[in-house]
């Protein structure tokens, strides 16, 4: 495998309501973080995997993921930038794809990384998984009144893994001031393309209470 995965797992998920950090919340009996892990360390492109986990946690995290793969685990960081920034450092630099997902993304299949990492080797230098989106969307002032709205046609839904060659992620984050809350954010800011492959409905964001009751559904589907 010529590729690296690296997943911020740090965050606290205050949007799921009280308890344990996110990626340690339970799907069906296991933390987020296992279910992301296993499903990584089977796409055959991955040589390494490095997560970054809430400072407290890195010895837990380390011990909950031996058995499900072989992994690093570091210190995460304020913002997840930070996270990924940190798991970053720990990726040698003869691995010259990397790929950065979240933990909370936990269900995203292995066909999925694949298909980023591809993207990434054919010559793009920054790949997103993306979705039409579903919804109309309205722009509103602060008050709630509606001033226009926007051309879905042309929006996307950007998931995770998201890939980079090696070199353009790490200059993309050292050159990276304000905050974003996506790495390929920080890569357009560089002026660089960024392409999209089709994303996957698998690969939801564990984010509100509902989020879990779906990927509970999804656990009883075939894989994808
Ligand atoms: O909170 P949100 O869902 O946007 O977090 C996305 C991902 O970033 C999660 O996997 C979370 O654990 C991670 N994160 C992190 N370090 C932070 C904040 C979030 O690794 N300081």
């Amino acid at each position: 495998g010529d590729v690296a995965v690296v997943v911020p797992a740090a965050g606290a998920g205050v949007r799921l309501g009280p308890g344990a950090p996110k990626a340690l919340r339970l799907l069906d009996g296991e933390p987020l973080l296992v279910h992301a892990v296993r499903r990584a360390a089977a796409a055959p492109s991955v040589r390494m995997i490095v997560v970054a986990a809430p400072p407290s946690e890195v010895e837990a995290v380390h011990a909950l993921l031996a058995p499900v793969a072989p992994v690093t685990v570091v210190a995460g960081g304020a913002e997840r930038q930070d996270s990924v920034a940190a798991a970053l450092a720990a990726v040698p630099g003869d691995i010259g794809i990397v790929l950065v997902h979240d933990a909370a993304r936990c269900l995203a299949p292995a066909d999925l990384f694949e298909r980023v990492a591809a993207t990434v080797r054919d010559g793009a230098g920054a790949v997103i998984p993306a979705l039409p989106v579903v919804d109309t969307i309205k722009e509103v002032d602060a008050s709630g009144r509606v001033l226009g709205t926007v051309d879905r046609s042309v929006l996307r839904a950007v998931q995770t893994p998201q890939g980079f060659s090696a070199p353009l992620l790490r200059a993309a984050h050292a050159a990276a001031a304000d905050s974003h809350t996506d790495d390929a954010g920080a890569v357009e800011k560089l002026g660089h393309h960024v392409v999209c492959v089709p994303g996957s409905d698998f690969a939801l964001k564990i984010t509100r209470p509902i989020d879990l009751a779906v990927a509970t559904h999804l656990l009883t589907l075939p894989p994808p």
